[in-house]
């Protein structure tokens, strides 16, 4: 930490979360802006010094979190891993697969990285069914999931980390998805049970294709990794030049409102 921190009036902290944010926060005395370049601020929600504002990317990592989802689900369902293990065994191994075409897609948590997904899926002649928070026109309440996860092909998790969300995929969850779904879970970690999800994946009945596990970094050696039917990416879905440049026009026109004292964007204002 430089000398100096306590003159910071705007932090913007990097992709990957410091060590102590708590600690580091509590340095800088004259902060009044947090404006993160993630979508999740679950690091810095809890420990927001009174009189400073916390800002998230919202936005930024649409595009290539919902591209990150597409590929992830069409890879599990077009068995690419397999594929490709059977590649470097020099392998023909011809069978039919399962397709995406046809099938139903469930986003739980439809916000803007929900809409760029469904935005992305026009052309894969699915159905996509939208659950968020709260119902609203077209997007149904989280208090539908139950009948709606049993109807699911696919079910995408977007949600925030929040307390209601922590482990909201659970045995129960995973038991009313469909035989043959997959879990895709573009959200964190701990949105999901691992041992439940690992015990289901154990039975054969369920894929997953994660971007985000608990814990993260998933450690060597962990059960997840060998789970059948689990394709695992490091937390790379926003982490590309796509974001990089949607992060700087947000970090710019961000910094110029706080200069200009308007009314900054994307200010986290509940557990969001
Ligand atoms: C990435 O994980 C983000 O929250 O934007």
């Amino acid at each position: 930490m430089p000398d100096g921190v306590g003159e910071v009036e705007v932090w913007m902290p990097p992709l990957v979360t410091v060590p102590d944010v708590p600690g580091t926060l509590a340095r800088m005395s004259s902060l009044r802006l947090v404006q993160t370049v993630t979508a999740g601020v679950e690091p810095y929600r809890p420990h927001m010094p009174a009189g400073a504002t916390l800002c998230n990317a919202r936005g930024v990592h649409d595009a290539g979190t919902a591209e990150w989802a597409v590929g992830a689900m069409v890879a599990v369902l077009r068995e690419f891993p397999g594929f490709v293990d059977a590649q470097r065994r020099g392998e023909w191994t011809y069978h039919h697969t399962g397709v995406l075409a046809d099938s139903t897609v469930l986003i739980v948590g439809y916000g803007s990285i929900g809409a760029a997904l469904e935005r992305r899926l026009a052309g894969f002649e699915v159905e996509v069914v939208r659950v968020a928070r709260s119902a609203r026109d077209g997007v149904h309440g989280m208090d539908e999931l139950p009948v709606l996860l049993a109807e699911a092909d696919v079910v995408v998790l977007l949600v925030p980390a929040t307390p209601a969300t922590a482990e909201m995929v659970d045995a129960a969850f995973l038991a009313r998805m469909k035989d043959g779904a997959v879990l895709v879970n573009a959200a964190r970690g701990g949105v999901v049970d691992t041992d439940a999800l690992i015990a289901e994946l154990k039975t054969g009945r369920l894929r997953a294709a994660l971007d985000v596990t608990a814990p993260e970094p998933l450690p060597e050696g962990h059960p997840l990794w060998s789970a059948p039917g689990v394709l695992i990416t490091p937390h790379i879905a926003g982490s590309t030049p796509a974001s990089e440049r949607r992060t700087l026009r947000l970090l710019r026109a961000q910094l110029e409102r706080y200069l200009a004292g308007e009314p900054l964007i994307n200010v986290i204002t509940d557990s969001y």
